[in-house]
Order: C-alpha cells, then structure tokens, then sequence
C-alpha cells in the first residue's frame, strides 16, 4: 500500500457560538435533552462567514505548518456535502483565494469524507508529479438543516478543517465501504422551477431517520475497529487514540465500552462543535495535535460514517 503522511493541519470555526438555551427559544427543545441524548452543548453556526473563508483559514494554517505555499500544492481536495456554489466546486473557490493552478476538486461523501479524501489522496501519490495534497474538509450544516425540526436542527454545526499530506509511511491501513440505503439520511435537490419534473418535493433540508442511522453508526464503528485492528494485527491497547466521527457522544460512549478502553482515548469535540460532518474528525485532530496530545509514533485510528450510508476507517502511526 502506498503510504501517505500528514504535515500540517488547521481549522477554522464560525464566530457564533449557539447553545442548546438559544435554541430552546424558538425550539420546542432543552438543553437537558439535547444533552443526554447527543452530549451537544453548543455548535458554531456562520452569519456573514462564507464556506470559502472558513476553509481558505483552515488551508493557510495547514499550510503554514507544513512548511509551503499555496504554489507547492499539487492538488486541492475538498471533501463537502455542499459549498458556496453547486459549481464550481468549493475547492476551485479555495484555489481562487489561495492563488494555486492545481487541479481542484469537491468530492461528497457526507459525514465520512475526510476518511474518503484520504483514500483518494493516497491513490493520487502515486502519481510521480503529485507530492503535496491539501485536503480542506468544510461543512455549512446550518444551511441544509431545517431549524423547525427540533430531531436535526440541533445536532448540527459548521466549520472548516485542513491537512497537508504528503509521501510517507503513517497510513497502515484504509477501509471504505458503502451500505447503499438512501433513507435513512437524504437532502433532495428539489425540482428546480424545471416545468418537466413530476417530482416536486423541494430541495434543501436534511431528512434523517435518527434512529436507523443510530444503529448503522454502532455496527459501523464496532465493525470498523475490529476489522481493522485485526487486519494490521492491533489489539486496542495499542491504539493511543480513536478518533471518531463526532455524531452523537453516545455513539462514542458504545465504542468505548464495546472496545473496553480508557474515556481518555476517545477525544471529544462535539460538546462545542456538534456534527460538522466530514469537519469532525480533522478538526479533532487539529486541536488534539495544538494541544500537544498526539506524538510521534503514537497509533491514531479514524472512523467515520454518514449519508449514503458511507462509511470509511484508517490506522495511522503518527510521524
Ligand atoms: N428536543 C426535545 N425532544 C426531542 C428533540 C429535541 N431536540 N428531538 C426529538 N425529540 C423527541 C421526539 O419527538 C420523541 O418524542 P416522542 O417520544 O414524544 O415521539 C423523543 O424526543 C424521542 O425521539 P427519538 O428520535 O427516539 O430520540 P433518540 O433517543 O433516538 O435520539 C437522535 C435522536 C439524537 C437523533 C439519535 O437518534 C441519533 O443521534 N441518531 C444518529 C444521528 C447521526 O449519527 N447522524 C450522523 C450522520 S449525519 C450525516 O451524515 C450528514
């Protein structure tokens, strides 16, 4: 397998900051419940910010890091469900900003995209004339909810997240997989004012059967962990951190005691973020690797799952 290895990272999130009593004034909702049932105190949410800007931020930090300029970016991937346009893709909004002529694409792979970049940033360095890959995974939730249904509205957040990969040897092993159900968790595109289409549910806000999607998460991060902590011959011990999608703290709280690991090793974010979608788990390790908590060395696994139903996970030796 072709390795890959990150370095330099950065996030960005919106100024505004919404807890859960903000949202019980206009919500039939509290903040006890939003709480026992997610672990979500507040989330961030955009007013003037736009995609772009969250995401060009969390680009220049990463590439800061790293050491480069935008010019040493040889491809820019951006793993959203959706950006400022429909086209052109956020990541061409992002080059325009940045000032690189690389090749520039979206790739929507909902919640689990960052996992999916990953893969396809992998596959991209074996391209002789790829090096550096920056990957911004960028989600603006607040716009693809509807806030008069209390069941979504409040899980969500938005925000930015970047990485800067390159050759290496940190990733052991990459699994992607695809239980393909639509709907459990679906946003129609919607008609249009296309005179043609019989179909005219509108477009725009996010359906999610929670409780379908629920038991989907808990086989997918049961699954994901043990198949690979098995395939690279890994007992859990071993892993220093998990860095799981930050859907709803009880999900996490399902892997902790199937996986029988310290809380410790199961970073959190999502008590002041919510679910940024495929942001979630490189804005965790941004903030994990500030803080001074992820080392040289140390084993990181990654899950994540989401809309489609997708579903990704990787084993990463930190260098
Ligand atoms: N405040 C108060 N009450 C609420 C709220 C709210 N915000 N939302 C729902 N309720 C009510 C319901 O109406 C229901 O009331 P009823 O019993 O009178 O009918 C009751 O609370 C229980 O609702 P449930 O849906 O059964 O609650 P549950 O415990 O399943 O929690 C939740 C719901 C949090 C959505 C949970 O199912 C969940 O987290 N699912 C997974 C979501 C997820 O992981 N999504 C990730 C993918 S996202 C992506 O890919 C874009």
């Amino acid at each position: 397998m072709t390795s890959l290895k990150i370095i330099g990272t950065g996030r960005n999130l919106p100024a505004r900051r919404v807890t859960n009593d903000d949202l019980a004034t206009f919500l039939d909702t509290s903040d006890e419940w939003i709480v026992t049932r997610t672990g979500i105190r507040s989330r961030r949410v955009c007013t003037s910010e736009t995609l772009t800007d969250l995401s060009v931020t969390a680009a220049e930090q990463a590439l800061d890091k790293a050491g480069l300029k935008a010019q040493n970016i040889d491809l820019l991937l951006c793993s959203t469900i959706g950006g400022d346009f429909r086209t052109p893709s956020l990541a061409c909004c992002v080059a325009e900003r940045l000032g690189t002529g690389c090749p520039a694409f979206d790739l929507n792979a909902a919640c689990a995209g960052f996992v999916y970049a990953l893969d396809v940033a992998n596959l991209y360095l074996t391209k002789p004339e790829i090096k550096n890959i920056l990957i911004v995974s960028a989600e603006k939730m607040s716009t693809q909810i509807d806030w008069n249904d209390r069941s979504t509205c409040v899980l969500f957040g938005d925000g930015a997240a970047a990485c800067v990969v390159t050759r290496g040897n940190a990733l052991r092993y990459l699994h992607l997989h695809t239980k393909a159900d639509v709907a459990p968790l679906y946003m129609p595109s919607g008609p249009g004012n296309s005179p043609f289409i019989e179909d005219k549910t509108p477009g725009g806000f996010l359906h999610m059967a929670g409780q379908d999607v629920f038991k989907f998460a808990v086989g997918v991060i049961e699954g994901e962990i043990k198949r690979a902590l098995d395939t690279v011959r890994l007992p859990p011990e071993q892993v220093d951190y998990f860095l799981l999608h930050q859907a709803n703290k009880r999900i996490i709280d399902f892997a902790i005691a199937r996986v029988k690991q310290p809380p410790e090793k199961f970073p959190l974010n999502i008590d002041r973020t919510g679910n940024i979608s495929s942001a979630s788990i490189p804005l965790l390790l941004d903030e994990m690797l500030e803080e001074g908590k992820i080392k040289p060395g140390d084993t990181l696994f990654m899950a994540a799952f989401g809309a489609g139903l997708t579903a990704g996970s990787c084993v990463m030796i930190w260098e």
